[in-house]
């Protein structure tokens, strides 16, 4: 089916998340969207598959003007979207999820039902047992179930919302492999990436958005400059891979056991140099947090010590660690990090507490208007922190930090930003490395373990792996180990 957007419009109040967007898809292609997070193409799907009304503009679908009202709407017309979030499934059988999307009146036959399942799961390669509930299965597994079903109600565009997240490799190669063979078959493909690499591998054409409206509409062969030209409007630069690990052990680690109420971790030991980068990887819940919570003084190891500088610090409080100079910097900014309904100014304020600094409103602006300046902060000295973007609130997460700290403890330090604030936050964490400082950080991003770590420790069930030196590793390496395999 071809589809055709006319002066697609929409806002969300201040928001102009599409802006005019003209896009013509033709049947049998696979159609990529690029662009970075908040650009607007969730956005634009969802109201291709009518779970948003446009403002103003126009569709058509094989050069007929339609109205689509809503989801089931979508579906009925021909166009099936996965979502970026994952669905949630009620508790039921593969096969009675099939049944529940039937119509009313017909009576369709479970065995038949059955048979056309496995006819497809092996048509595709995918292994989807009919009689499997639903909540035992893996994010890819869900997956390749929502594209059959949305393949056995028959419709004629695909759309998938970042498909890759959560999926491992294999799971990744058979979803392309799936794509291309459906577009041969004249199925039209719509391909939501921020990852160029993806978008390179997979799609016919790609169109890319960039602050809600399209800026280009690219054909192969392609370019990657092009692409990151058009996604940020100039040309970025990823920082080098300068490492400023030193011989000096700083922290040190000795049979370390931790505990909670369902995970248990057990000898761990390490030596963590000043300047070193670690990064910490693994399904979320695998005891990277336990990890990071010790080594901040916020979790008391179960067995084993630790070692700050050379001093035992087993059994020491949060402060104590605090004073030796180590900083936390948790995942959730605003209810961990940031106080909200606190100004800028005022968290400057009681972070310099200690200090006669502040005796005036006027000495604590200025301040406030350097660091703004220094750190790059969107917003004044007198914004709520509530009131700023993400990526802001990271940055003055940072500009709160101490000057001299030997430790920095991150989670997810750079989840939901866009690329240019990553590097520009990593390339300040880098300024502290060359300072002595030390880090240790989470993310699920392995590309930001591998491009700024110095070693690498894997978590999966209970279990925590040796140092791997980053520069022998790769992507690959580390998703087996993050899913289980090579242990
Ligand atoms: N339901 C909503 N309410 C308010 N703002 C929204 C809503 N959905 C999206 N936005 C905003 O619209 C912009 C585009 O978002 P989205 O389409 O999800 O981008 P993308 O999928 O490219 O990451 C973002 O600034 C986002 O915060
Ligand atoms: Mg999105």
């Amino acid at each position: 089916m071809k589809i055709t957007l006319q002066h697609i419009d929409k806002s969300f109040g201040k928001v102009h998340a599409n802006d005019d967007i003209n896009l013509t898809i033709p049947s049998g292609t696979i159609q990529g969207i690029l662009g970075e997070n908040g650009a607007g193409k969730s956005t634009l799907m969802k109201i291709l598959t009518g779970y948003y009304q446009a403002d103003s503009g126009e569709i058509l679908l094989d050069d007929m003007k339609v109205k689509i009202t809503s989801p089931e709407d979508a579906v009925v017309r021909g166009i099936g979207m996965l979502h970026q979030d994952p669905l949630d499934f009620p508790p039921m059988k593969v096969i009675d999820n099939f049944l529940l999307g039937t119509k009313g009146g017909l009576f369709p036959n479970r065995k038949q039902v059955e048979n056309e399942i496995l006819r497809l799961s092996n048509e595709f390669d995918f292994q989807i047992n009919p009689d499997a509930f639903v909540e035992t299965m893996t994010v890819g597994e869900r997956q390749q179930l929502e594209i059959l079903r949305l393949l056995w109600l028959g419709v004629k565009v695909l759309i998938l919302d970042e498909p890759t997240t959560g999926i491992s490799a294999n799971q990744k190669d058979k979803l392309f492999a799936t794509l291309v063979k459906l577009a041969s078959q004249g199925l039209t493909v719509i391909f939501v990436s921020h990852k160029l690499e993806e978008v390179e591998q997979l799609c016919n054409r790609v169109a890319v958005f960039r602050q809600g409206k399209l800026v280009g509409e690219v054909d192969p062969p392609y370019r990657t400059d092009q692409f990151v030209y058009l996604m940020f409007g100039k040309n970025v630069e990823v920082g080098e891979k300068a490492s400023f690990c030193t011989d000096d052990t700083y922290i040190k680690l000795k049979n370390i056991g931790l505990e909670d109420y369902r995970l248990r971790l057990k000898d761990i030991n390490l030596e963590i140099k000043s300047g070193e980068i670690i990064g910490l990887a693994g399904m979320e819940g695998s005891g990277q947090r336990l990890f990071l919570r010790m080594l901040a003084g916020l979790m008391r190891p179960v067995s084993g010590n630790i070692y700050i500088d050379g001093v035992d610090f087993t059994g020491k409080n949060y402060h104590v660690f605090q004073n030796s100079g180590v900083a936390y910097l948790p995942a959730s900014r605003l209810e961990e990090g940031l106080i909200p309904g606190m100004t800028l100014t005022e968290h400057f304020i009681l972070s310099e507490k200690h200090r006669e600094l502040f005796v005036d409103q006027r000495s604590a602006m200025d301040l406030t208007e350097e660091r703004i300046k220094t750190f790059n902060i969107k917003g004044t000295p007198v914004s709520q922190v509530e009131q700023l973007s993400g990526g802001n609130q990271q940055r003055a997460l940072l500009a709160l930090l101490r000057k001299r700290l030997r430790l920095i403890l991150m989670e997810h330090p750079t989840r939901g930003l866009d690329i240019e604030s990553a590097i520009w936050i990593w390339s300040k964490m880098k300024e502290r490395c060359k300072d002595c400082a030390s880090i240790v950080f989470t993310s699920s991003d392995l590309d930001e373990i591998l491009q700024y770590s110095d070693r690498i420790l894997v978590f999966f069930g209970g279990l925590v792996s040796p140092p791997i030196n980053a520069k022998s590793t790769t992507v690959d390496e580390l998703g087996q180990l993050i899913g289980g395999k090579g242990w």
